[in-house]
């Protein structure tokens, strides 16, 4: 009796109008020659699902029935068969649907290279049969096109979870690992659907009881949640503590060269191992925000990496190495720093020197998942490193799951940014995918947005962000708008007005956040610490970095190599003179890279201080309309999730009122100048 919104993408209630003549006739019989626990699950997700469709549950055979039906397997379960497929044709954990005749019966055979592709492809058929898909265009061969798909999670062992605005971890609970599972199933199902195969469930910052989770006192609750996600595909991963041989080993130094750290790492690797014989690794944020880490013994990243990389090595497990690293003491009245360049200084010059179990992870922005920001430089400077770019999927800075605010449009924009690495073409799609410099790892990670909120990410539409990184690391060939569409289809149904309204409200989501909060890239604008709601001042006299600089002629860090930070110049050409050159600087970053009076002309033909005013009315004006167009759907959605996404449309009407009004009294203040349209500023 779980209610649809617990379901998310997987309830399997809305059928589409081409099912009865395409689908129907396959949905009674399940052909599978063996059962391993992957291709178990795949089998427990037809069954779910064609109970669903039918009302009655399928029959599932370990030989031919004298009917139409599914046929699900590995390449070796089908070698008897007719398919016409080798090895070599299929990607790695990739599948194909084909359909073929068998004594005058139709056989719909999903075919994987190995139980995962299995598993991939019963959930893509699931999905194009739900969405109303052709068969014929789901017919084919198709496989992920980045190697690693992985989730962290910011989850503490109290429960907390750091950055988190969906309730409390699901895995953890009062210091302990929760002991009923469940949640985590489905989770594993959720995430195994859109082709997720790897999860780090604790934070970042590891911290004093985090730190155990490596140790004997957890690693039997650990491996009991990697059970549940190994039948579906999916990794597990610990975050771990720089200084743990120090803090929990007794041992004097974490030194990364030390003989007795390194035997100490092989050690604890080793136990892991034997609780979790495919544990994933370790991720690591060290010398970053006060976390340890391999400077403390004047060592650098590379050695501090391949020290882990080394214990992990023997048993196929690889270290995520976080490129998160800057200066977070930064006085600000010293003008020499600028934070955007740090992750490029600590790192372009290690290139070559990680091990080839290293994945550097690097945050899709050379900040900090701020609304707009340029893509990390970092991205095809490295071309002897595995790497990853690093998605916040939890909103910190965009509106922490009260405000509505699809992600998966900015994503795809960094996917598809052209880095020019090796001459153009050369995507940061194509860079962390490893396909650009023939790098064997690579991939996508996105900081969690779940936890135990009834729908899953405290705001119901705030689970299209979860299904479309899912479905964007799979293919970044997707677009924004065909994830929105199949997102929508899935969750609420074909219903064209509800379609249509969802799509709409969730593809304009993000330009409206980005209007009514920071302009023109600038960023930060954010209340300290919990980083909700308007403060223009609130990180500008502080250490961290961020600051926009305005005064009472002009605003934006001038980032230029002429006369600025000289961050322009970690790009390649010609994507460094563009940013350079205020020309050429597209207006929607030009706070970024450049300092310019409140007077200058954007290209819109706009000034700053007119493009402020507009965007900042604007947008409050459109959340307004967000509103109005839910509203819409009264009756044609779960009335629960009508209710709550009401409630969270309200909570971001208040949110972009108060951005407005603050953004633009400010602004009013700094330079006197009036709106041109005289709408009302508080003076
Ligand atoms: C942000 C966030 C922190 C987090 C950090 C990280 O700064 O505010 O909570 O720990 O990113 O990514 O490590």
């Amino acid at each position: 009796n779980k209610s649809n919104v617990y379901e998310c993408w997987l309830n399997y209630k809305h059928l589409p109008h081409n099912f009865d003549d395409e689908y129907k006739r396959f949905c009674s019989y399940i052909v599978a020659k063996s059962n391993p626990p992957i291709i178990n699950s795949a089998l427990e997700e037809l069954k779910f699902a064609f109970t669903r469709f039918m009302g009655r549950m399928p029959e599932v055979l370990d030989s031919y029935p004298d009917s139409d039906c599914i046929l699900v397997g590995t390449l070796d379960d089908a070698a008897d068969e007719a398919l016409r497929v080798s090895r070599g044709d299929l990607p790695e954990d990739g599948f194909m649907v084909h359909k073929f005749e068998r004594n005058g019966k139709n056989v719909l055979a999903v075919i994987g290279k190995n139980e995962k592709g299995a598993l991939y492809g019963v959930f893509h058929l699931l999905r194009s049969m739900c969405c109303g898909k052709p068969l014929a265009q789901v017919q084919g061969i198709d496989g992920p096109r980045n190697p690693l798909r992985v989730i962290n999670h910011w989850d503490n062992l109290s429960g907390d979870i750091e950055r988190g605005y969906a309730g409390k971890s699901i895995f953890f609970k009062d210091n302990r690992i929760v002991s009923d599972l469940s949640r985590v199933k489905d989770y594993a199902r959720l995430l195994a659907s859109v082709g997720v195969n790897g999860v780090a469930i604790n934070n970042v910052n590891v911290h004093q009881v985090e730190t155990r989770l490596i140790t004997d006192e957890f690693l039997p609750d650990v491996a009991r949640i990697a059970d549940v996600f190994r039948q579906y595909g999916i990794k597990l991963y610990l975050s771990i503590n720089f200084a743990a041989p120090v803090e929990i080993g007794g041992l004097p130094t974490a030194d990364p060269l030390d003989e007795s750290v390194k035997k100490w790492w092989r050690d604890v690797a080793d136990n892991i191992y034997k609780y979790i014989p495919d544990f994933g690794g370790f991720v690591v944020k060290a010398d970053s925000e006060f976390r340890p880490g391999p400077f403390t013994y004047g060592r650098n990243h590379a050695e501090g990496a391949n020290m882990l990389a080394e214990a992990l090595k023997p048993h196929g497990g690889v270290v995520f190495w976080r490129a998160f690293v800057y200066n977070c003491q930064v006085d600000w009245r010293d003008r020499s720093v600028d934070r955007a360049k740090a992750a490029y200084e600590n790192f372009k010059p290690l290139d070559g020197k990680f091990l080839d179990n290293v994945i550097v992870q690097i945050k899709n922005g050379p900040m900090d998942f701020q609304i707009r920001e340029p893509v990390s430089p970092l991205f095809g400077a490295m071309e002897k490193t595995n790497v990853a770019v690093e998605f916040q999927i939890t909103q910190e800075y965009t509106g922490q799951q009260k405000d509505l605010c699809y992600l998966v449009t900015m994503w795809k924009e960094v996917l598809d940014f052209d880095t020019y690495a090796k001459g153009q073409g050369s995507t940061v799609s194509k860079v962390v995918s490893g396909s650009l410099f023939r790098m064997e790892y690579g991939g996508v990670v996105g900081v969690s947005n779940i936890g135990d909120s009834k729908c899953w990410t405290g705001h119901p539409l705030a689970q299209a962000n979860l299904y479309g990184f899912g479905r964007l690391g799979w293919n970044p060939e997707l677009s924004a708008q065909e994830i929105a569409e199949e997102w929508v289809k899935l969750t609420f149904g074909h219903d064209k007005q509800v379609v249509d309204t969802i799509v709409s409200m969730l593809m304009a989501s993000r330009d409206i956040y980005e209007k009514y909060t920071a302009p023109l890239g600038i960023g930060w604008m954010v209340n300290p610490g919990h980083h909700y709601g308007p403060n223009v001042d609130g990180y500008e006299y502080s250490h961290w970095g961020t600051y926009h600089y305005a005064d009472w002629k002009g605003i934006g860090v001038d980032r230029t190599v002429a006369t600025g930070t000289g961050f322009t110049a970690q790009y390649r050409e010609p994507v460094a003179s563009m940013y350079e050159n205020i020309e050429t600087c597209p207006d929607e970053l030009l706070l970024f890279f450049h300092h310019v009076p409140y007077t200058h002309k954007l290209k819109s033909g706009k000034t700053v201080i007119q493009h402020i005013y507009d965007t900042h009315f604007e947008g409050a004006e459109e959340a307004e309309g967000l509103k109005e167009k839910w509203l819409t759907l009264k009756g044609k959605v779960d009335d629960e999730i009508f209710d709550m996404v009401l409630e969270r449309l309200e909570m971001q009407i208040k949110n972009a009122i108060e951005w407005r009004d603050v953004v633009n009294t400010y602004f009013y203040r700094k330079t006197g100048i009036d709106d041109i349209h005289g709408r009302k500023i508080y003076k």
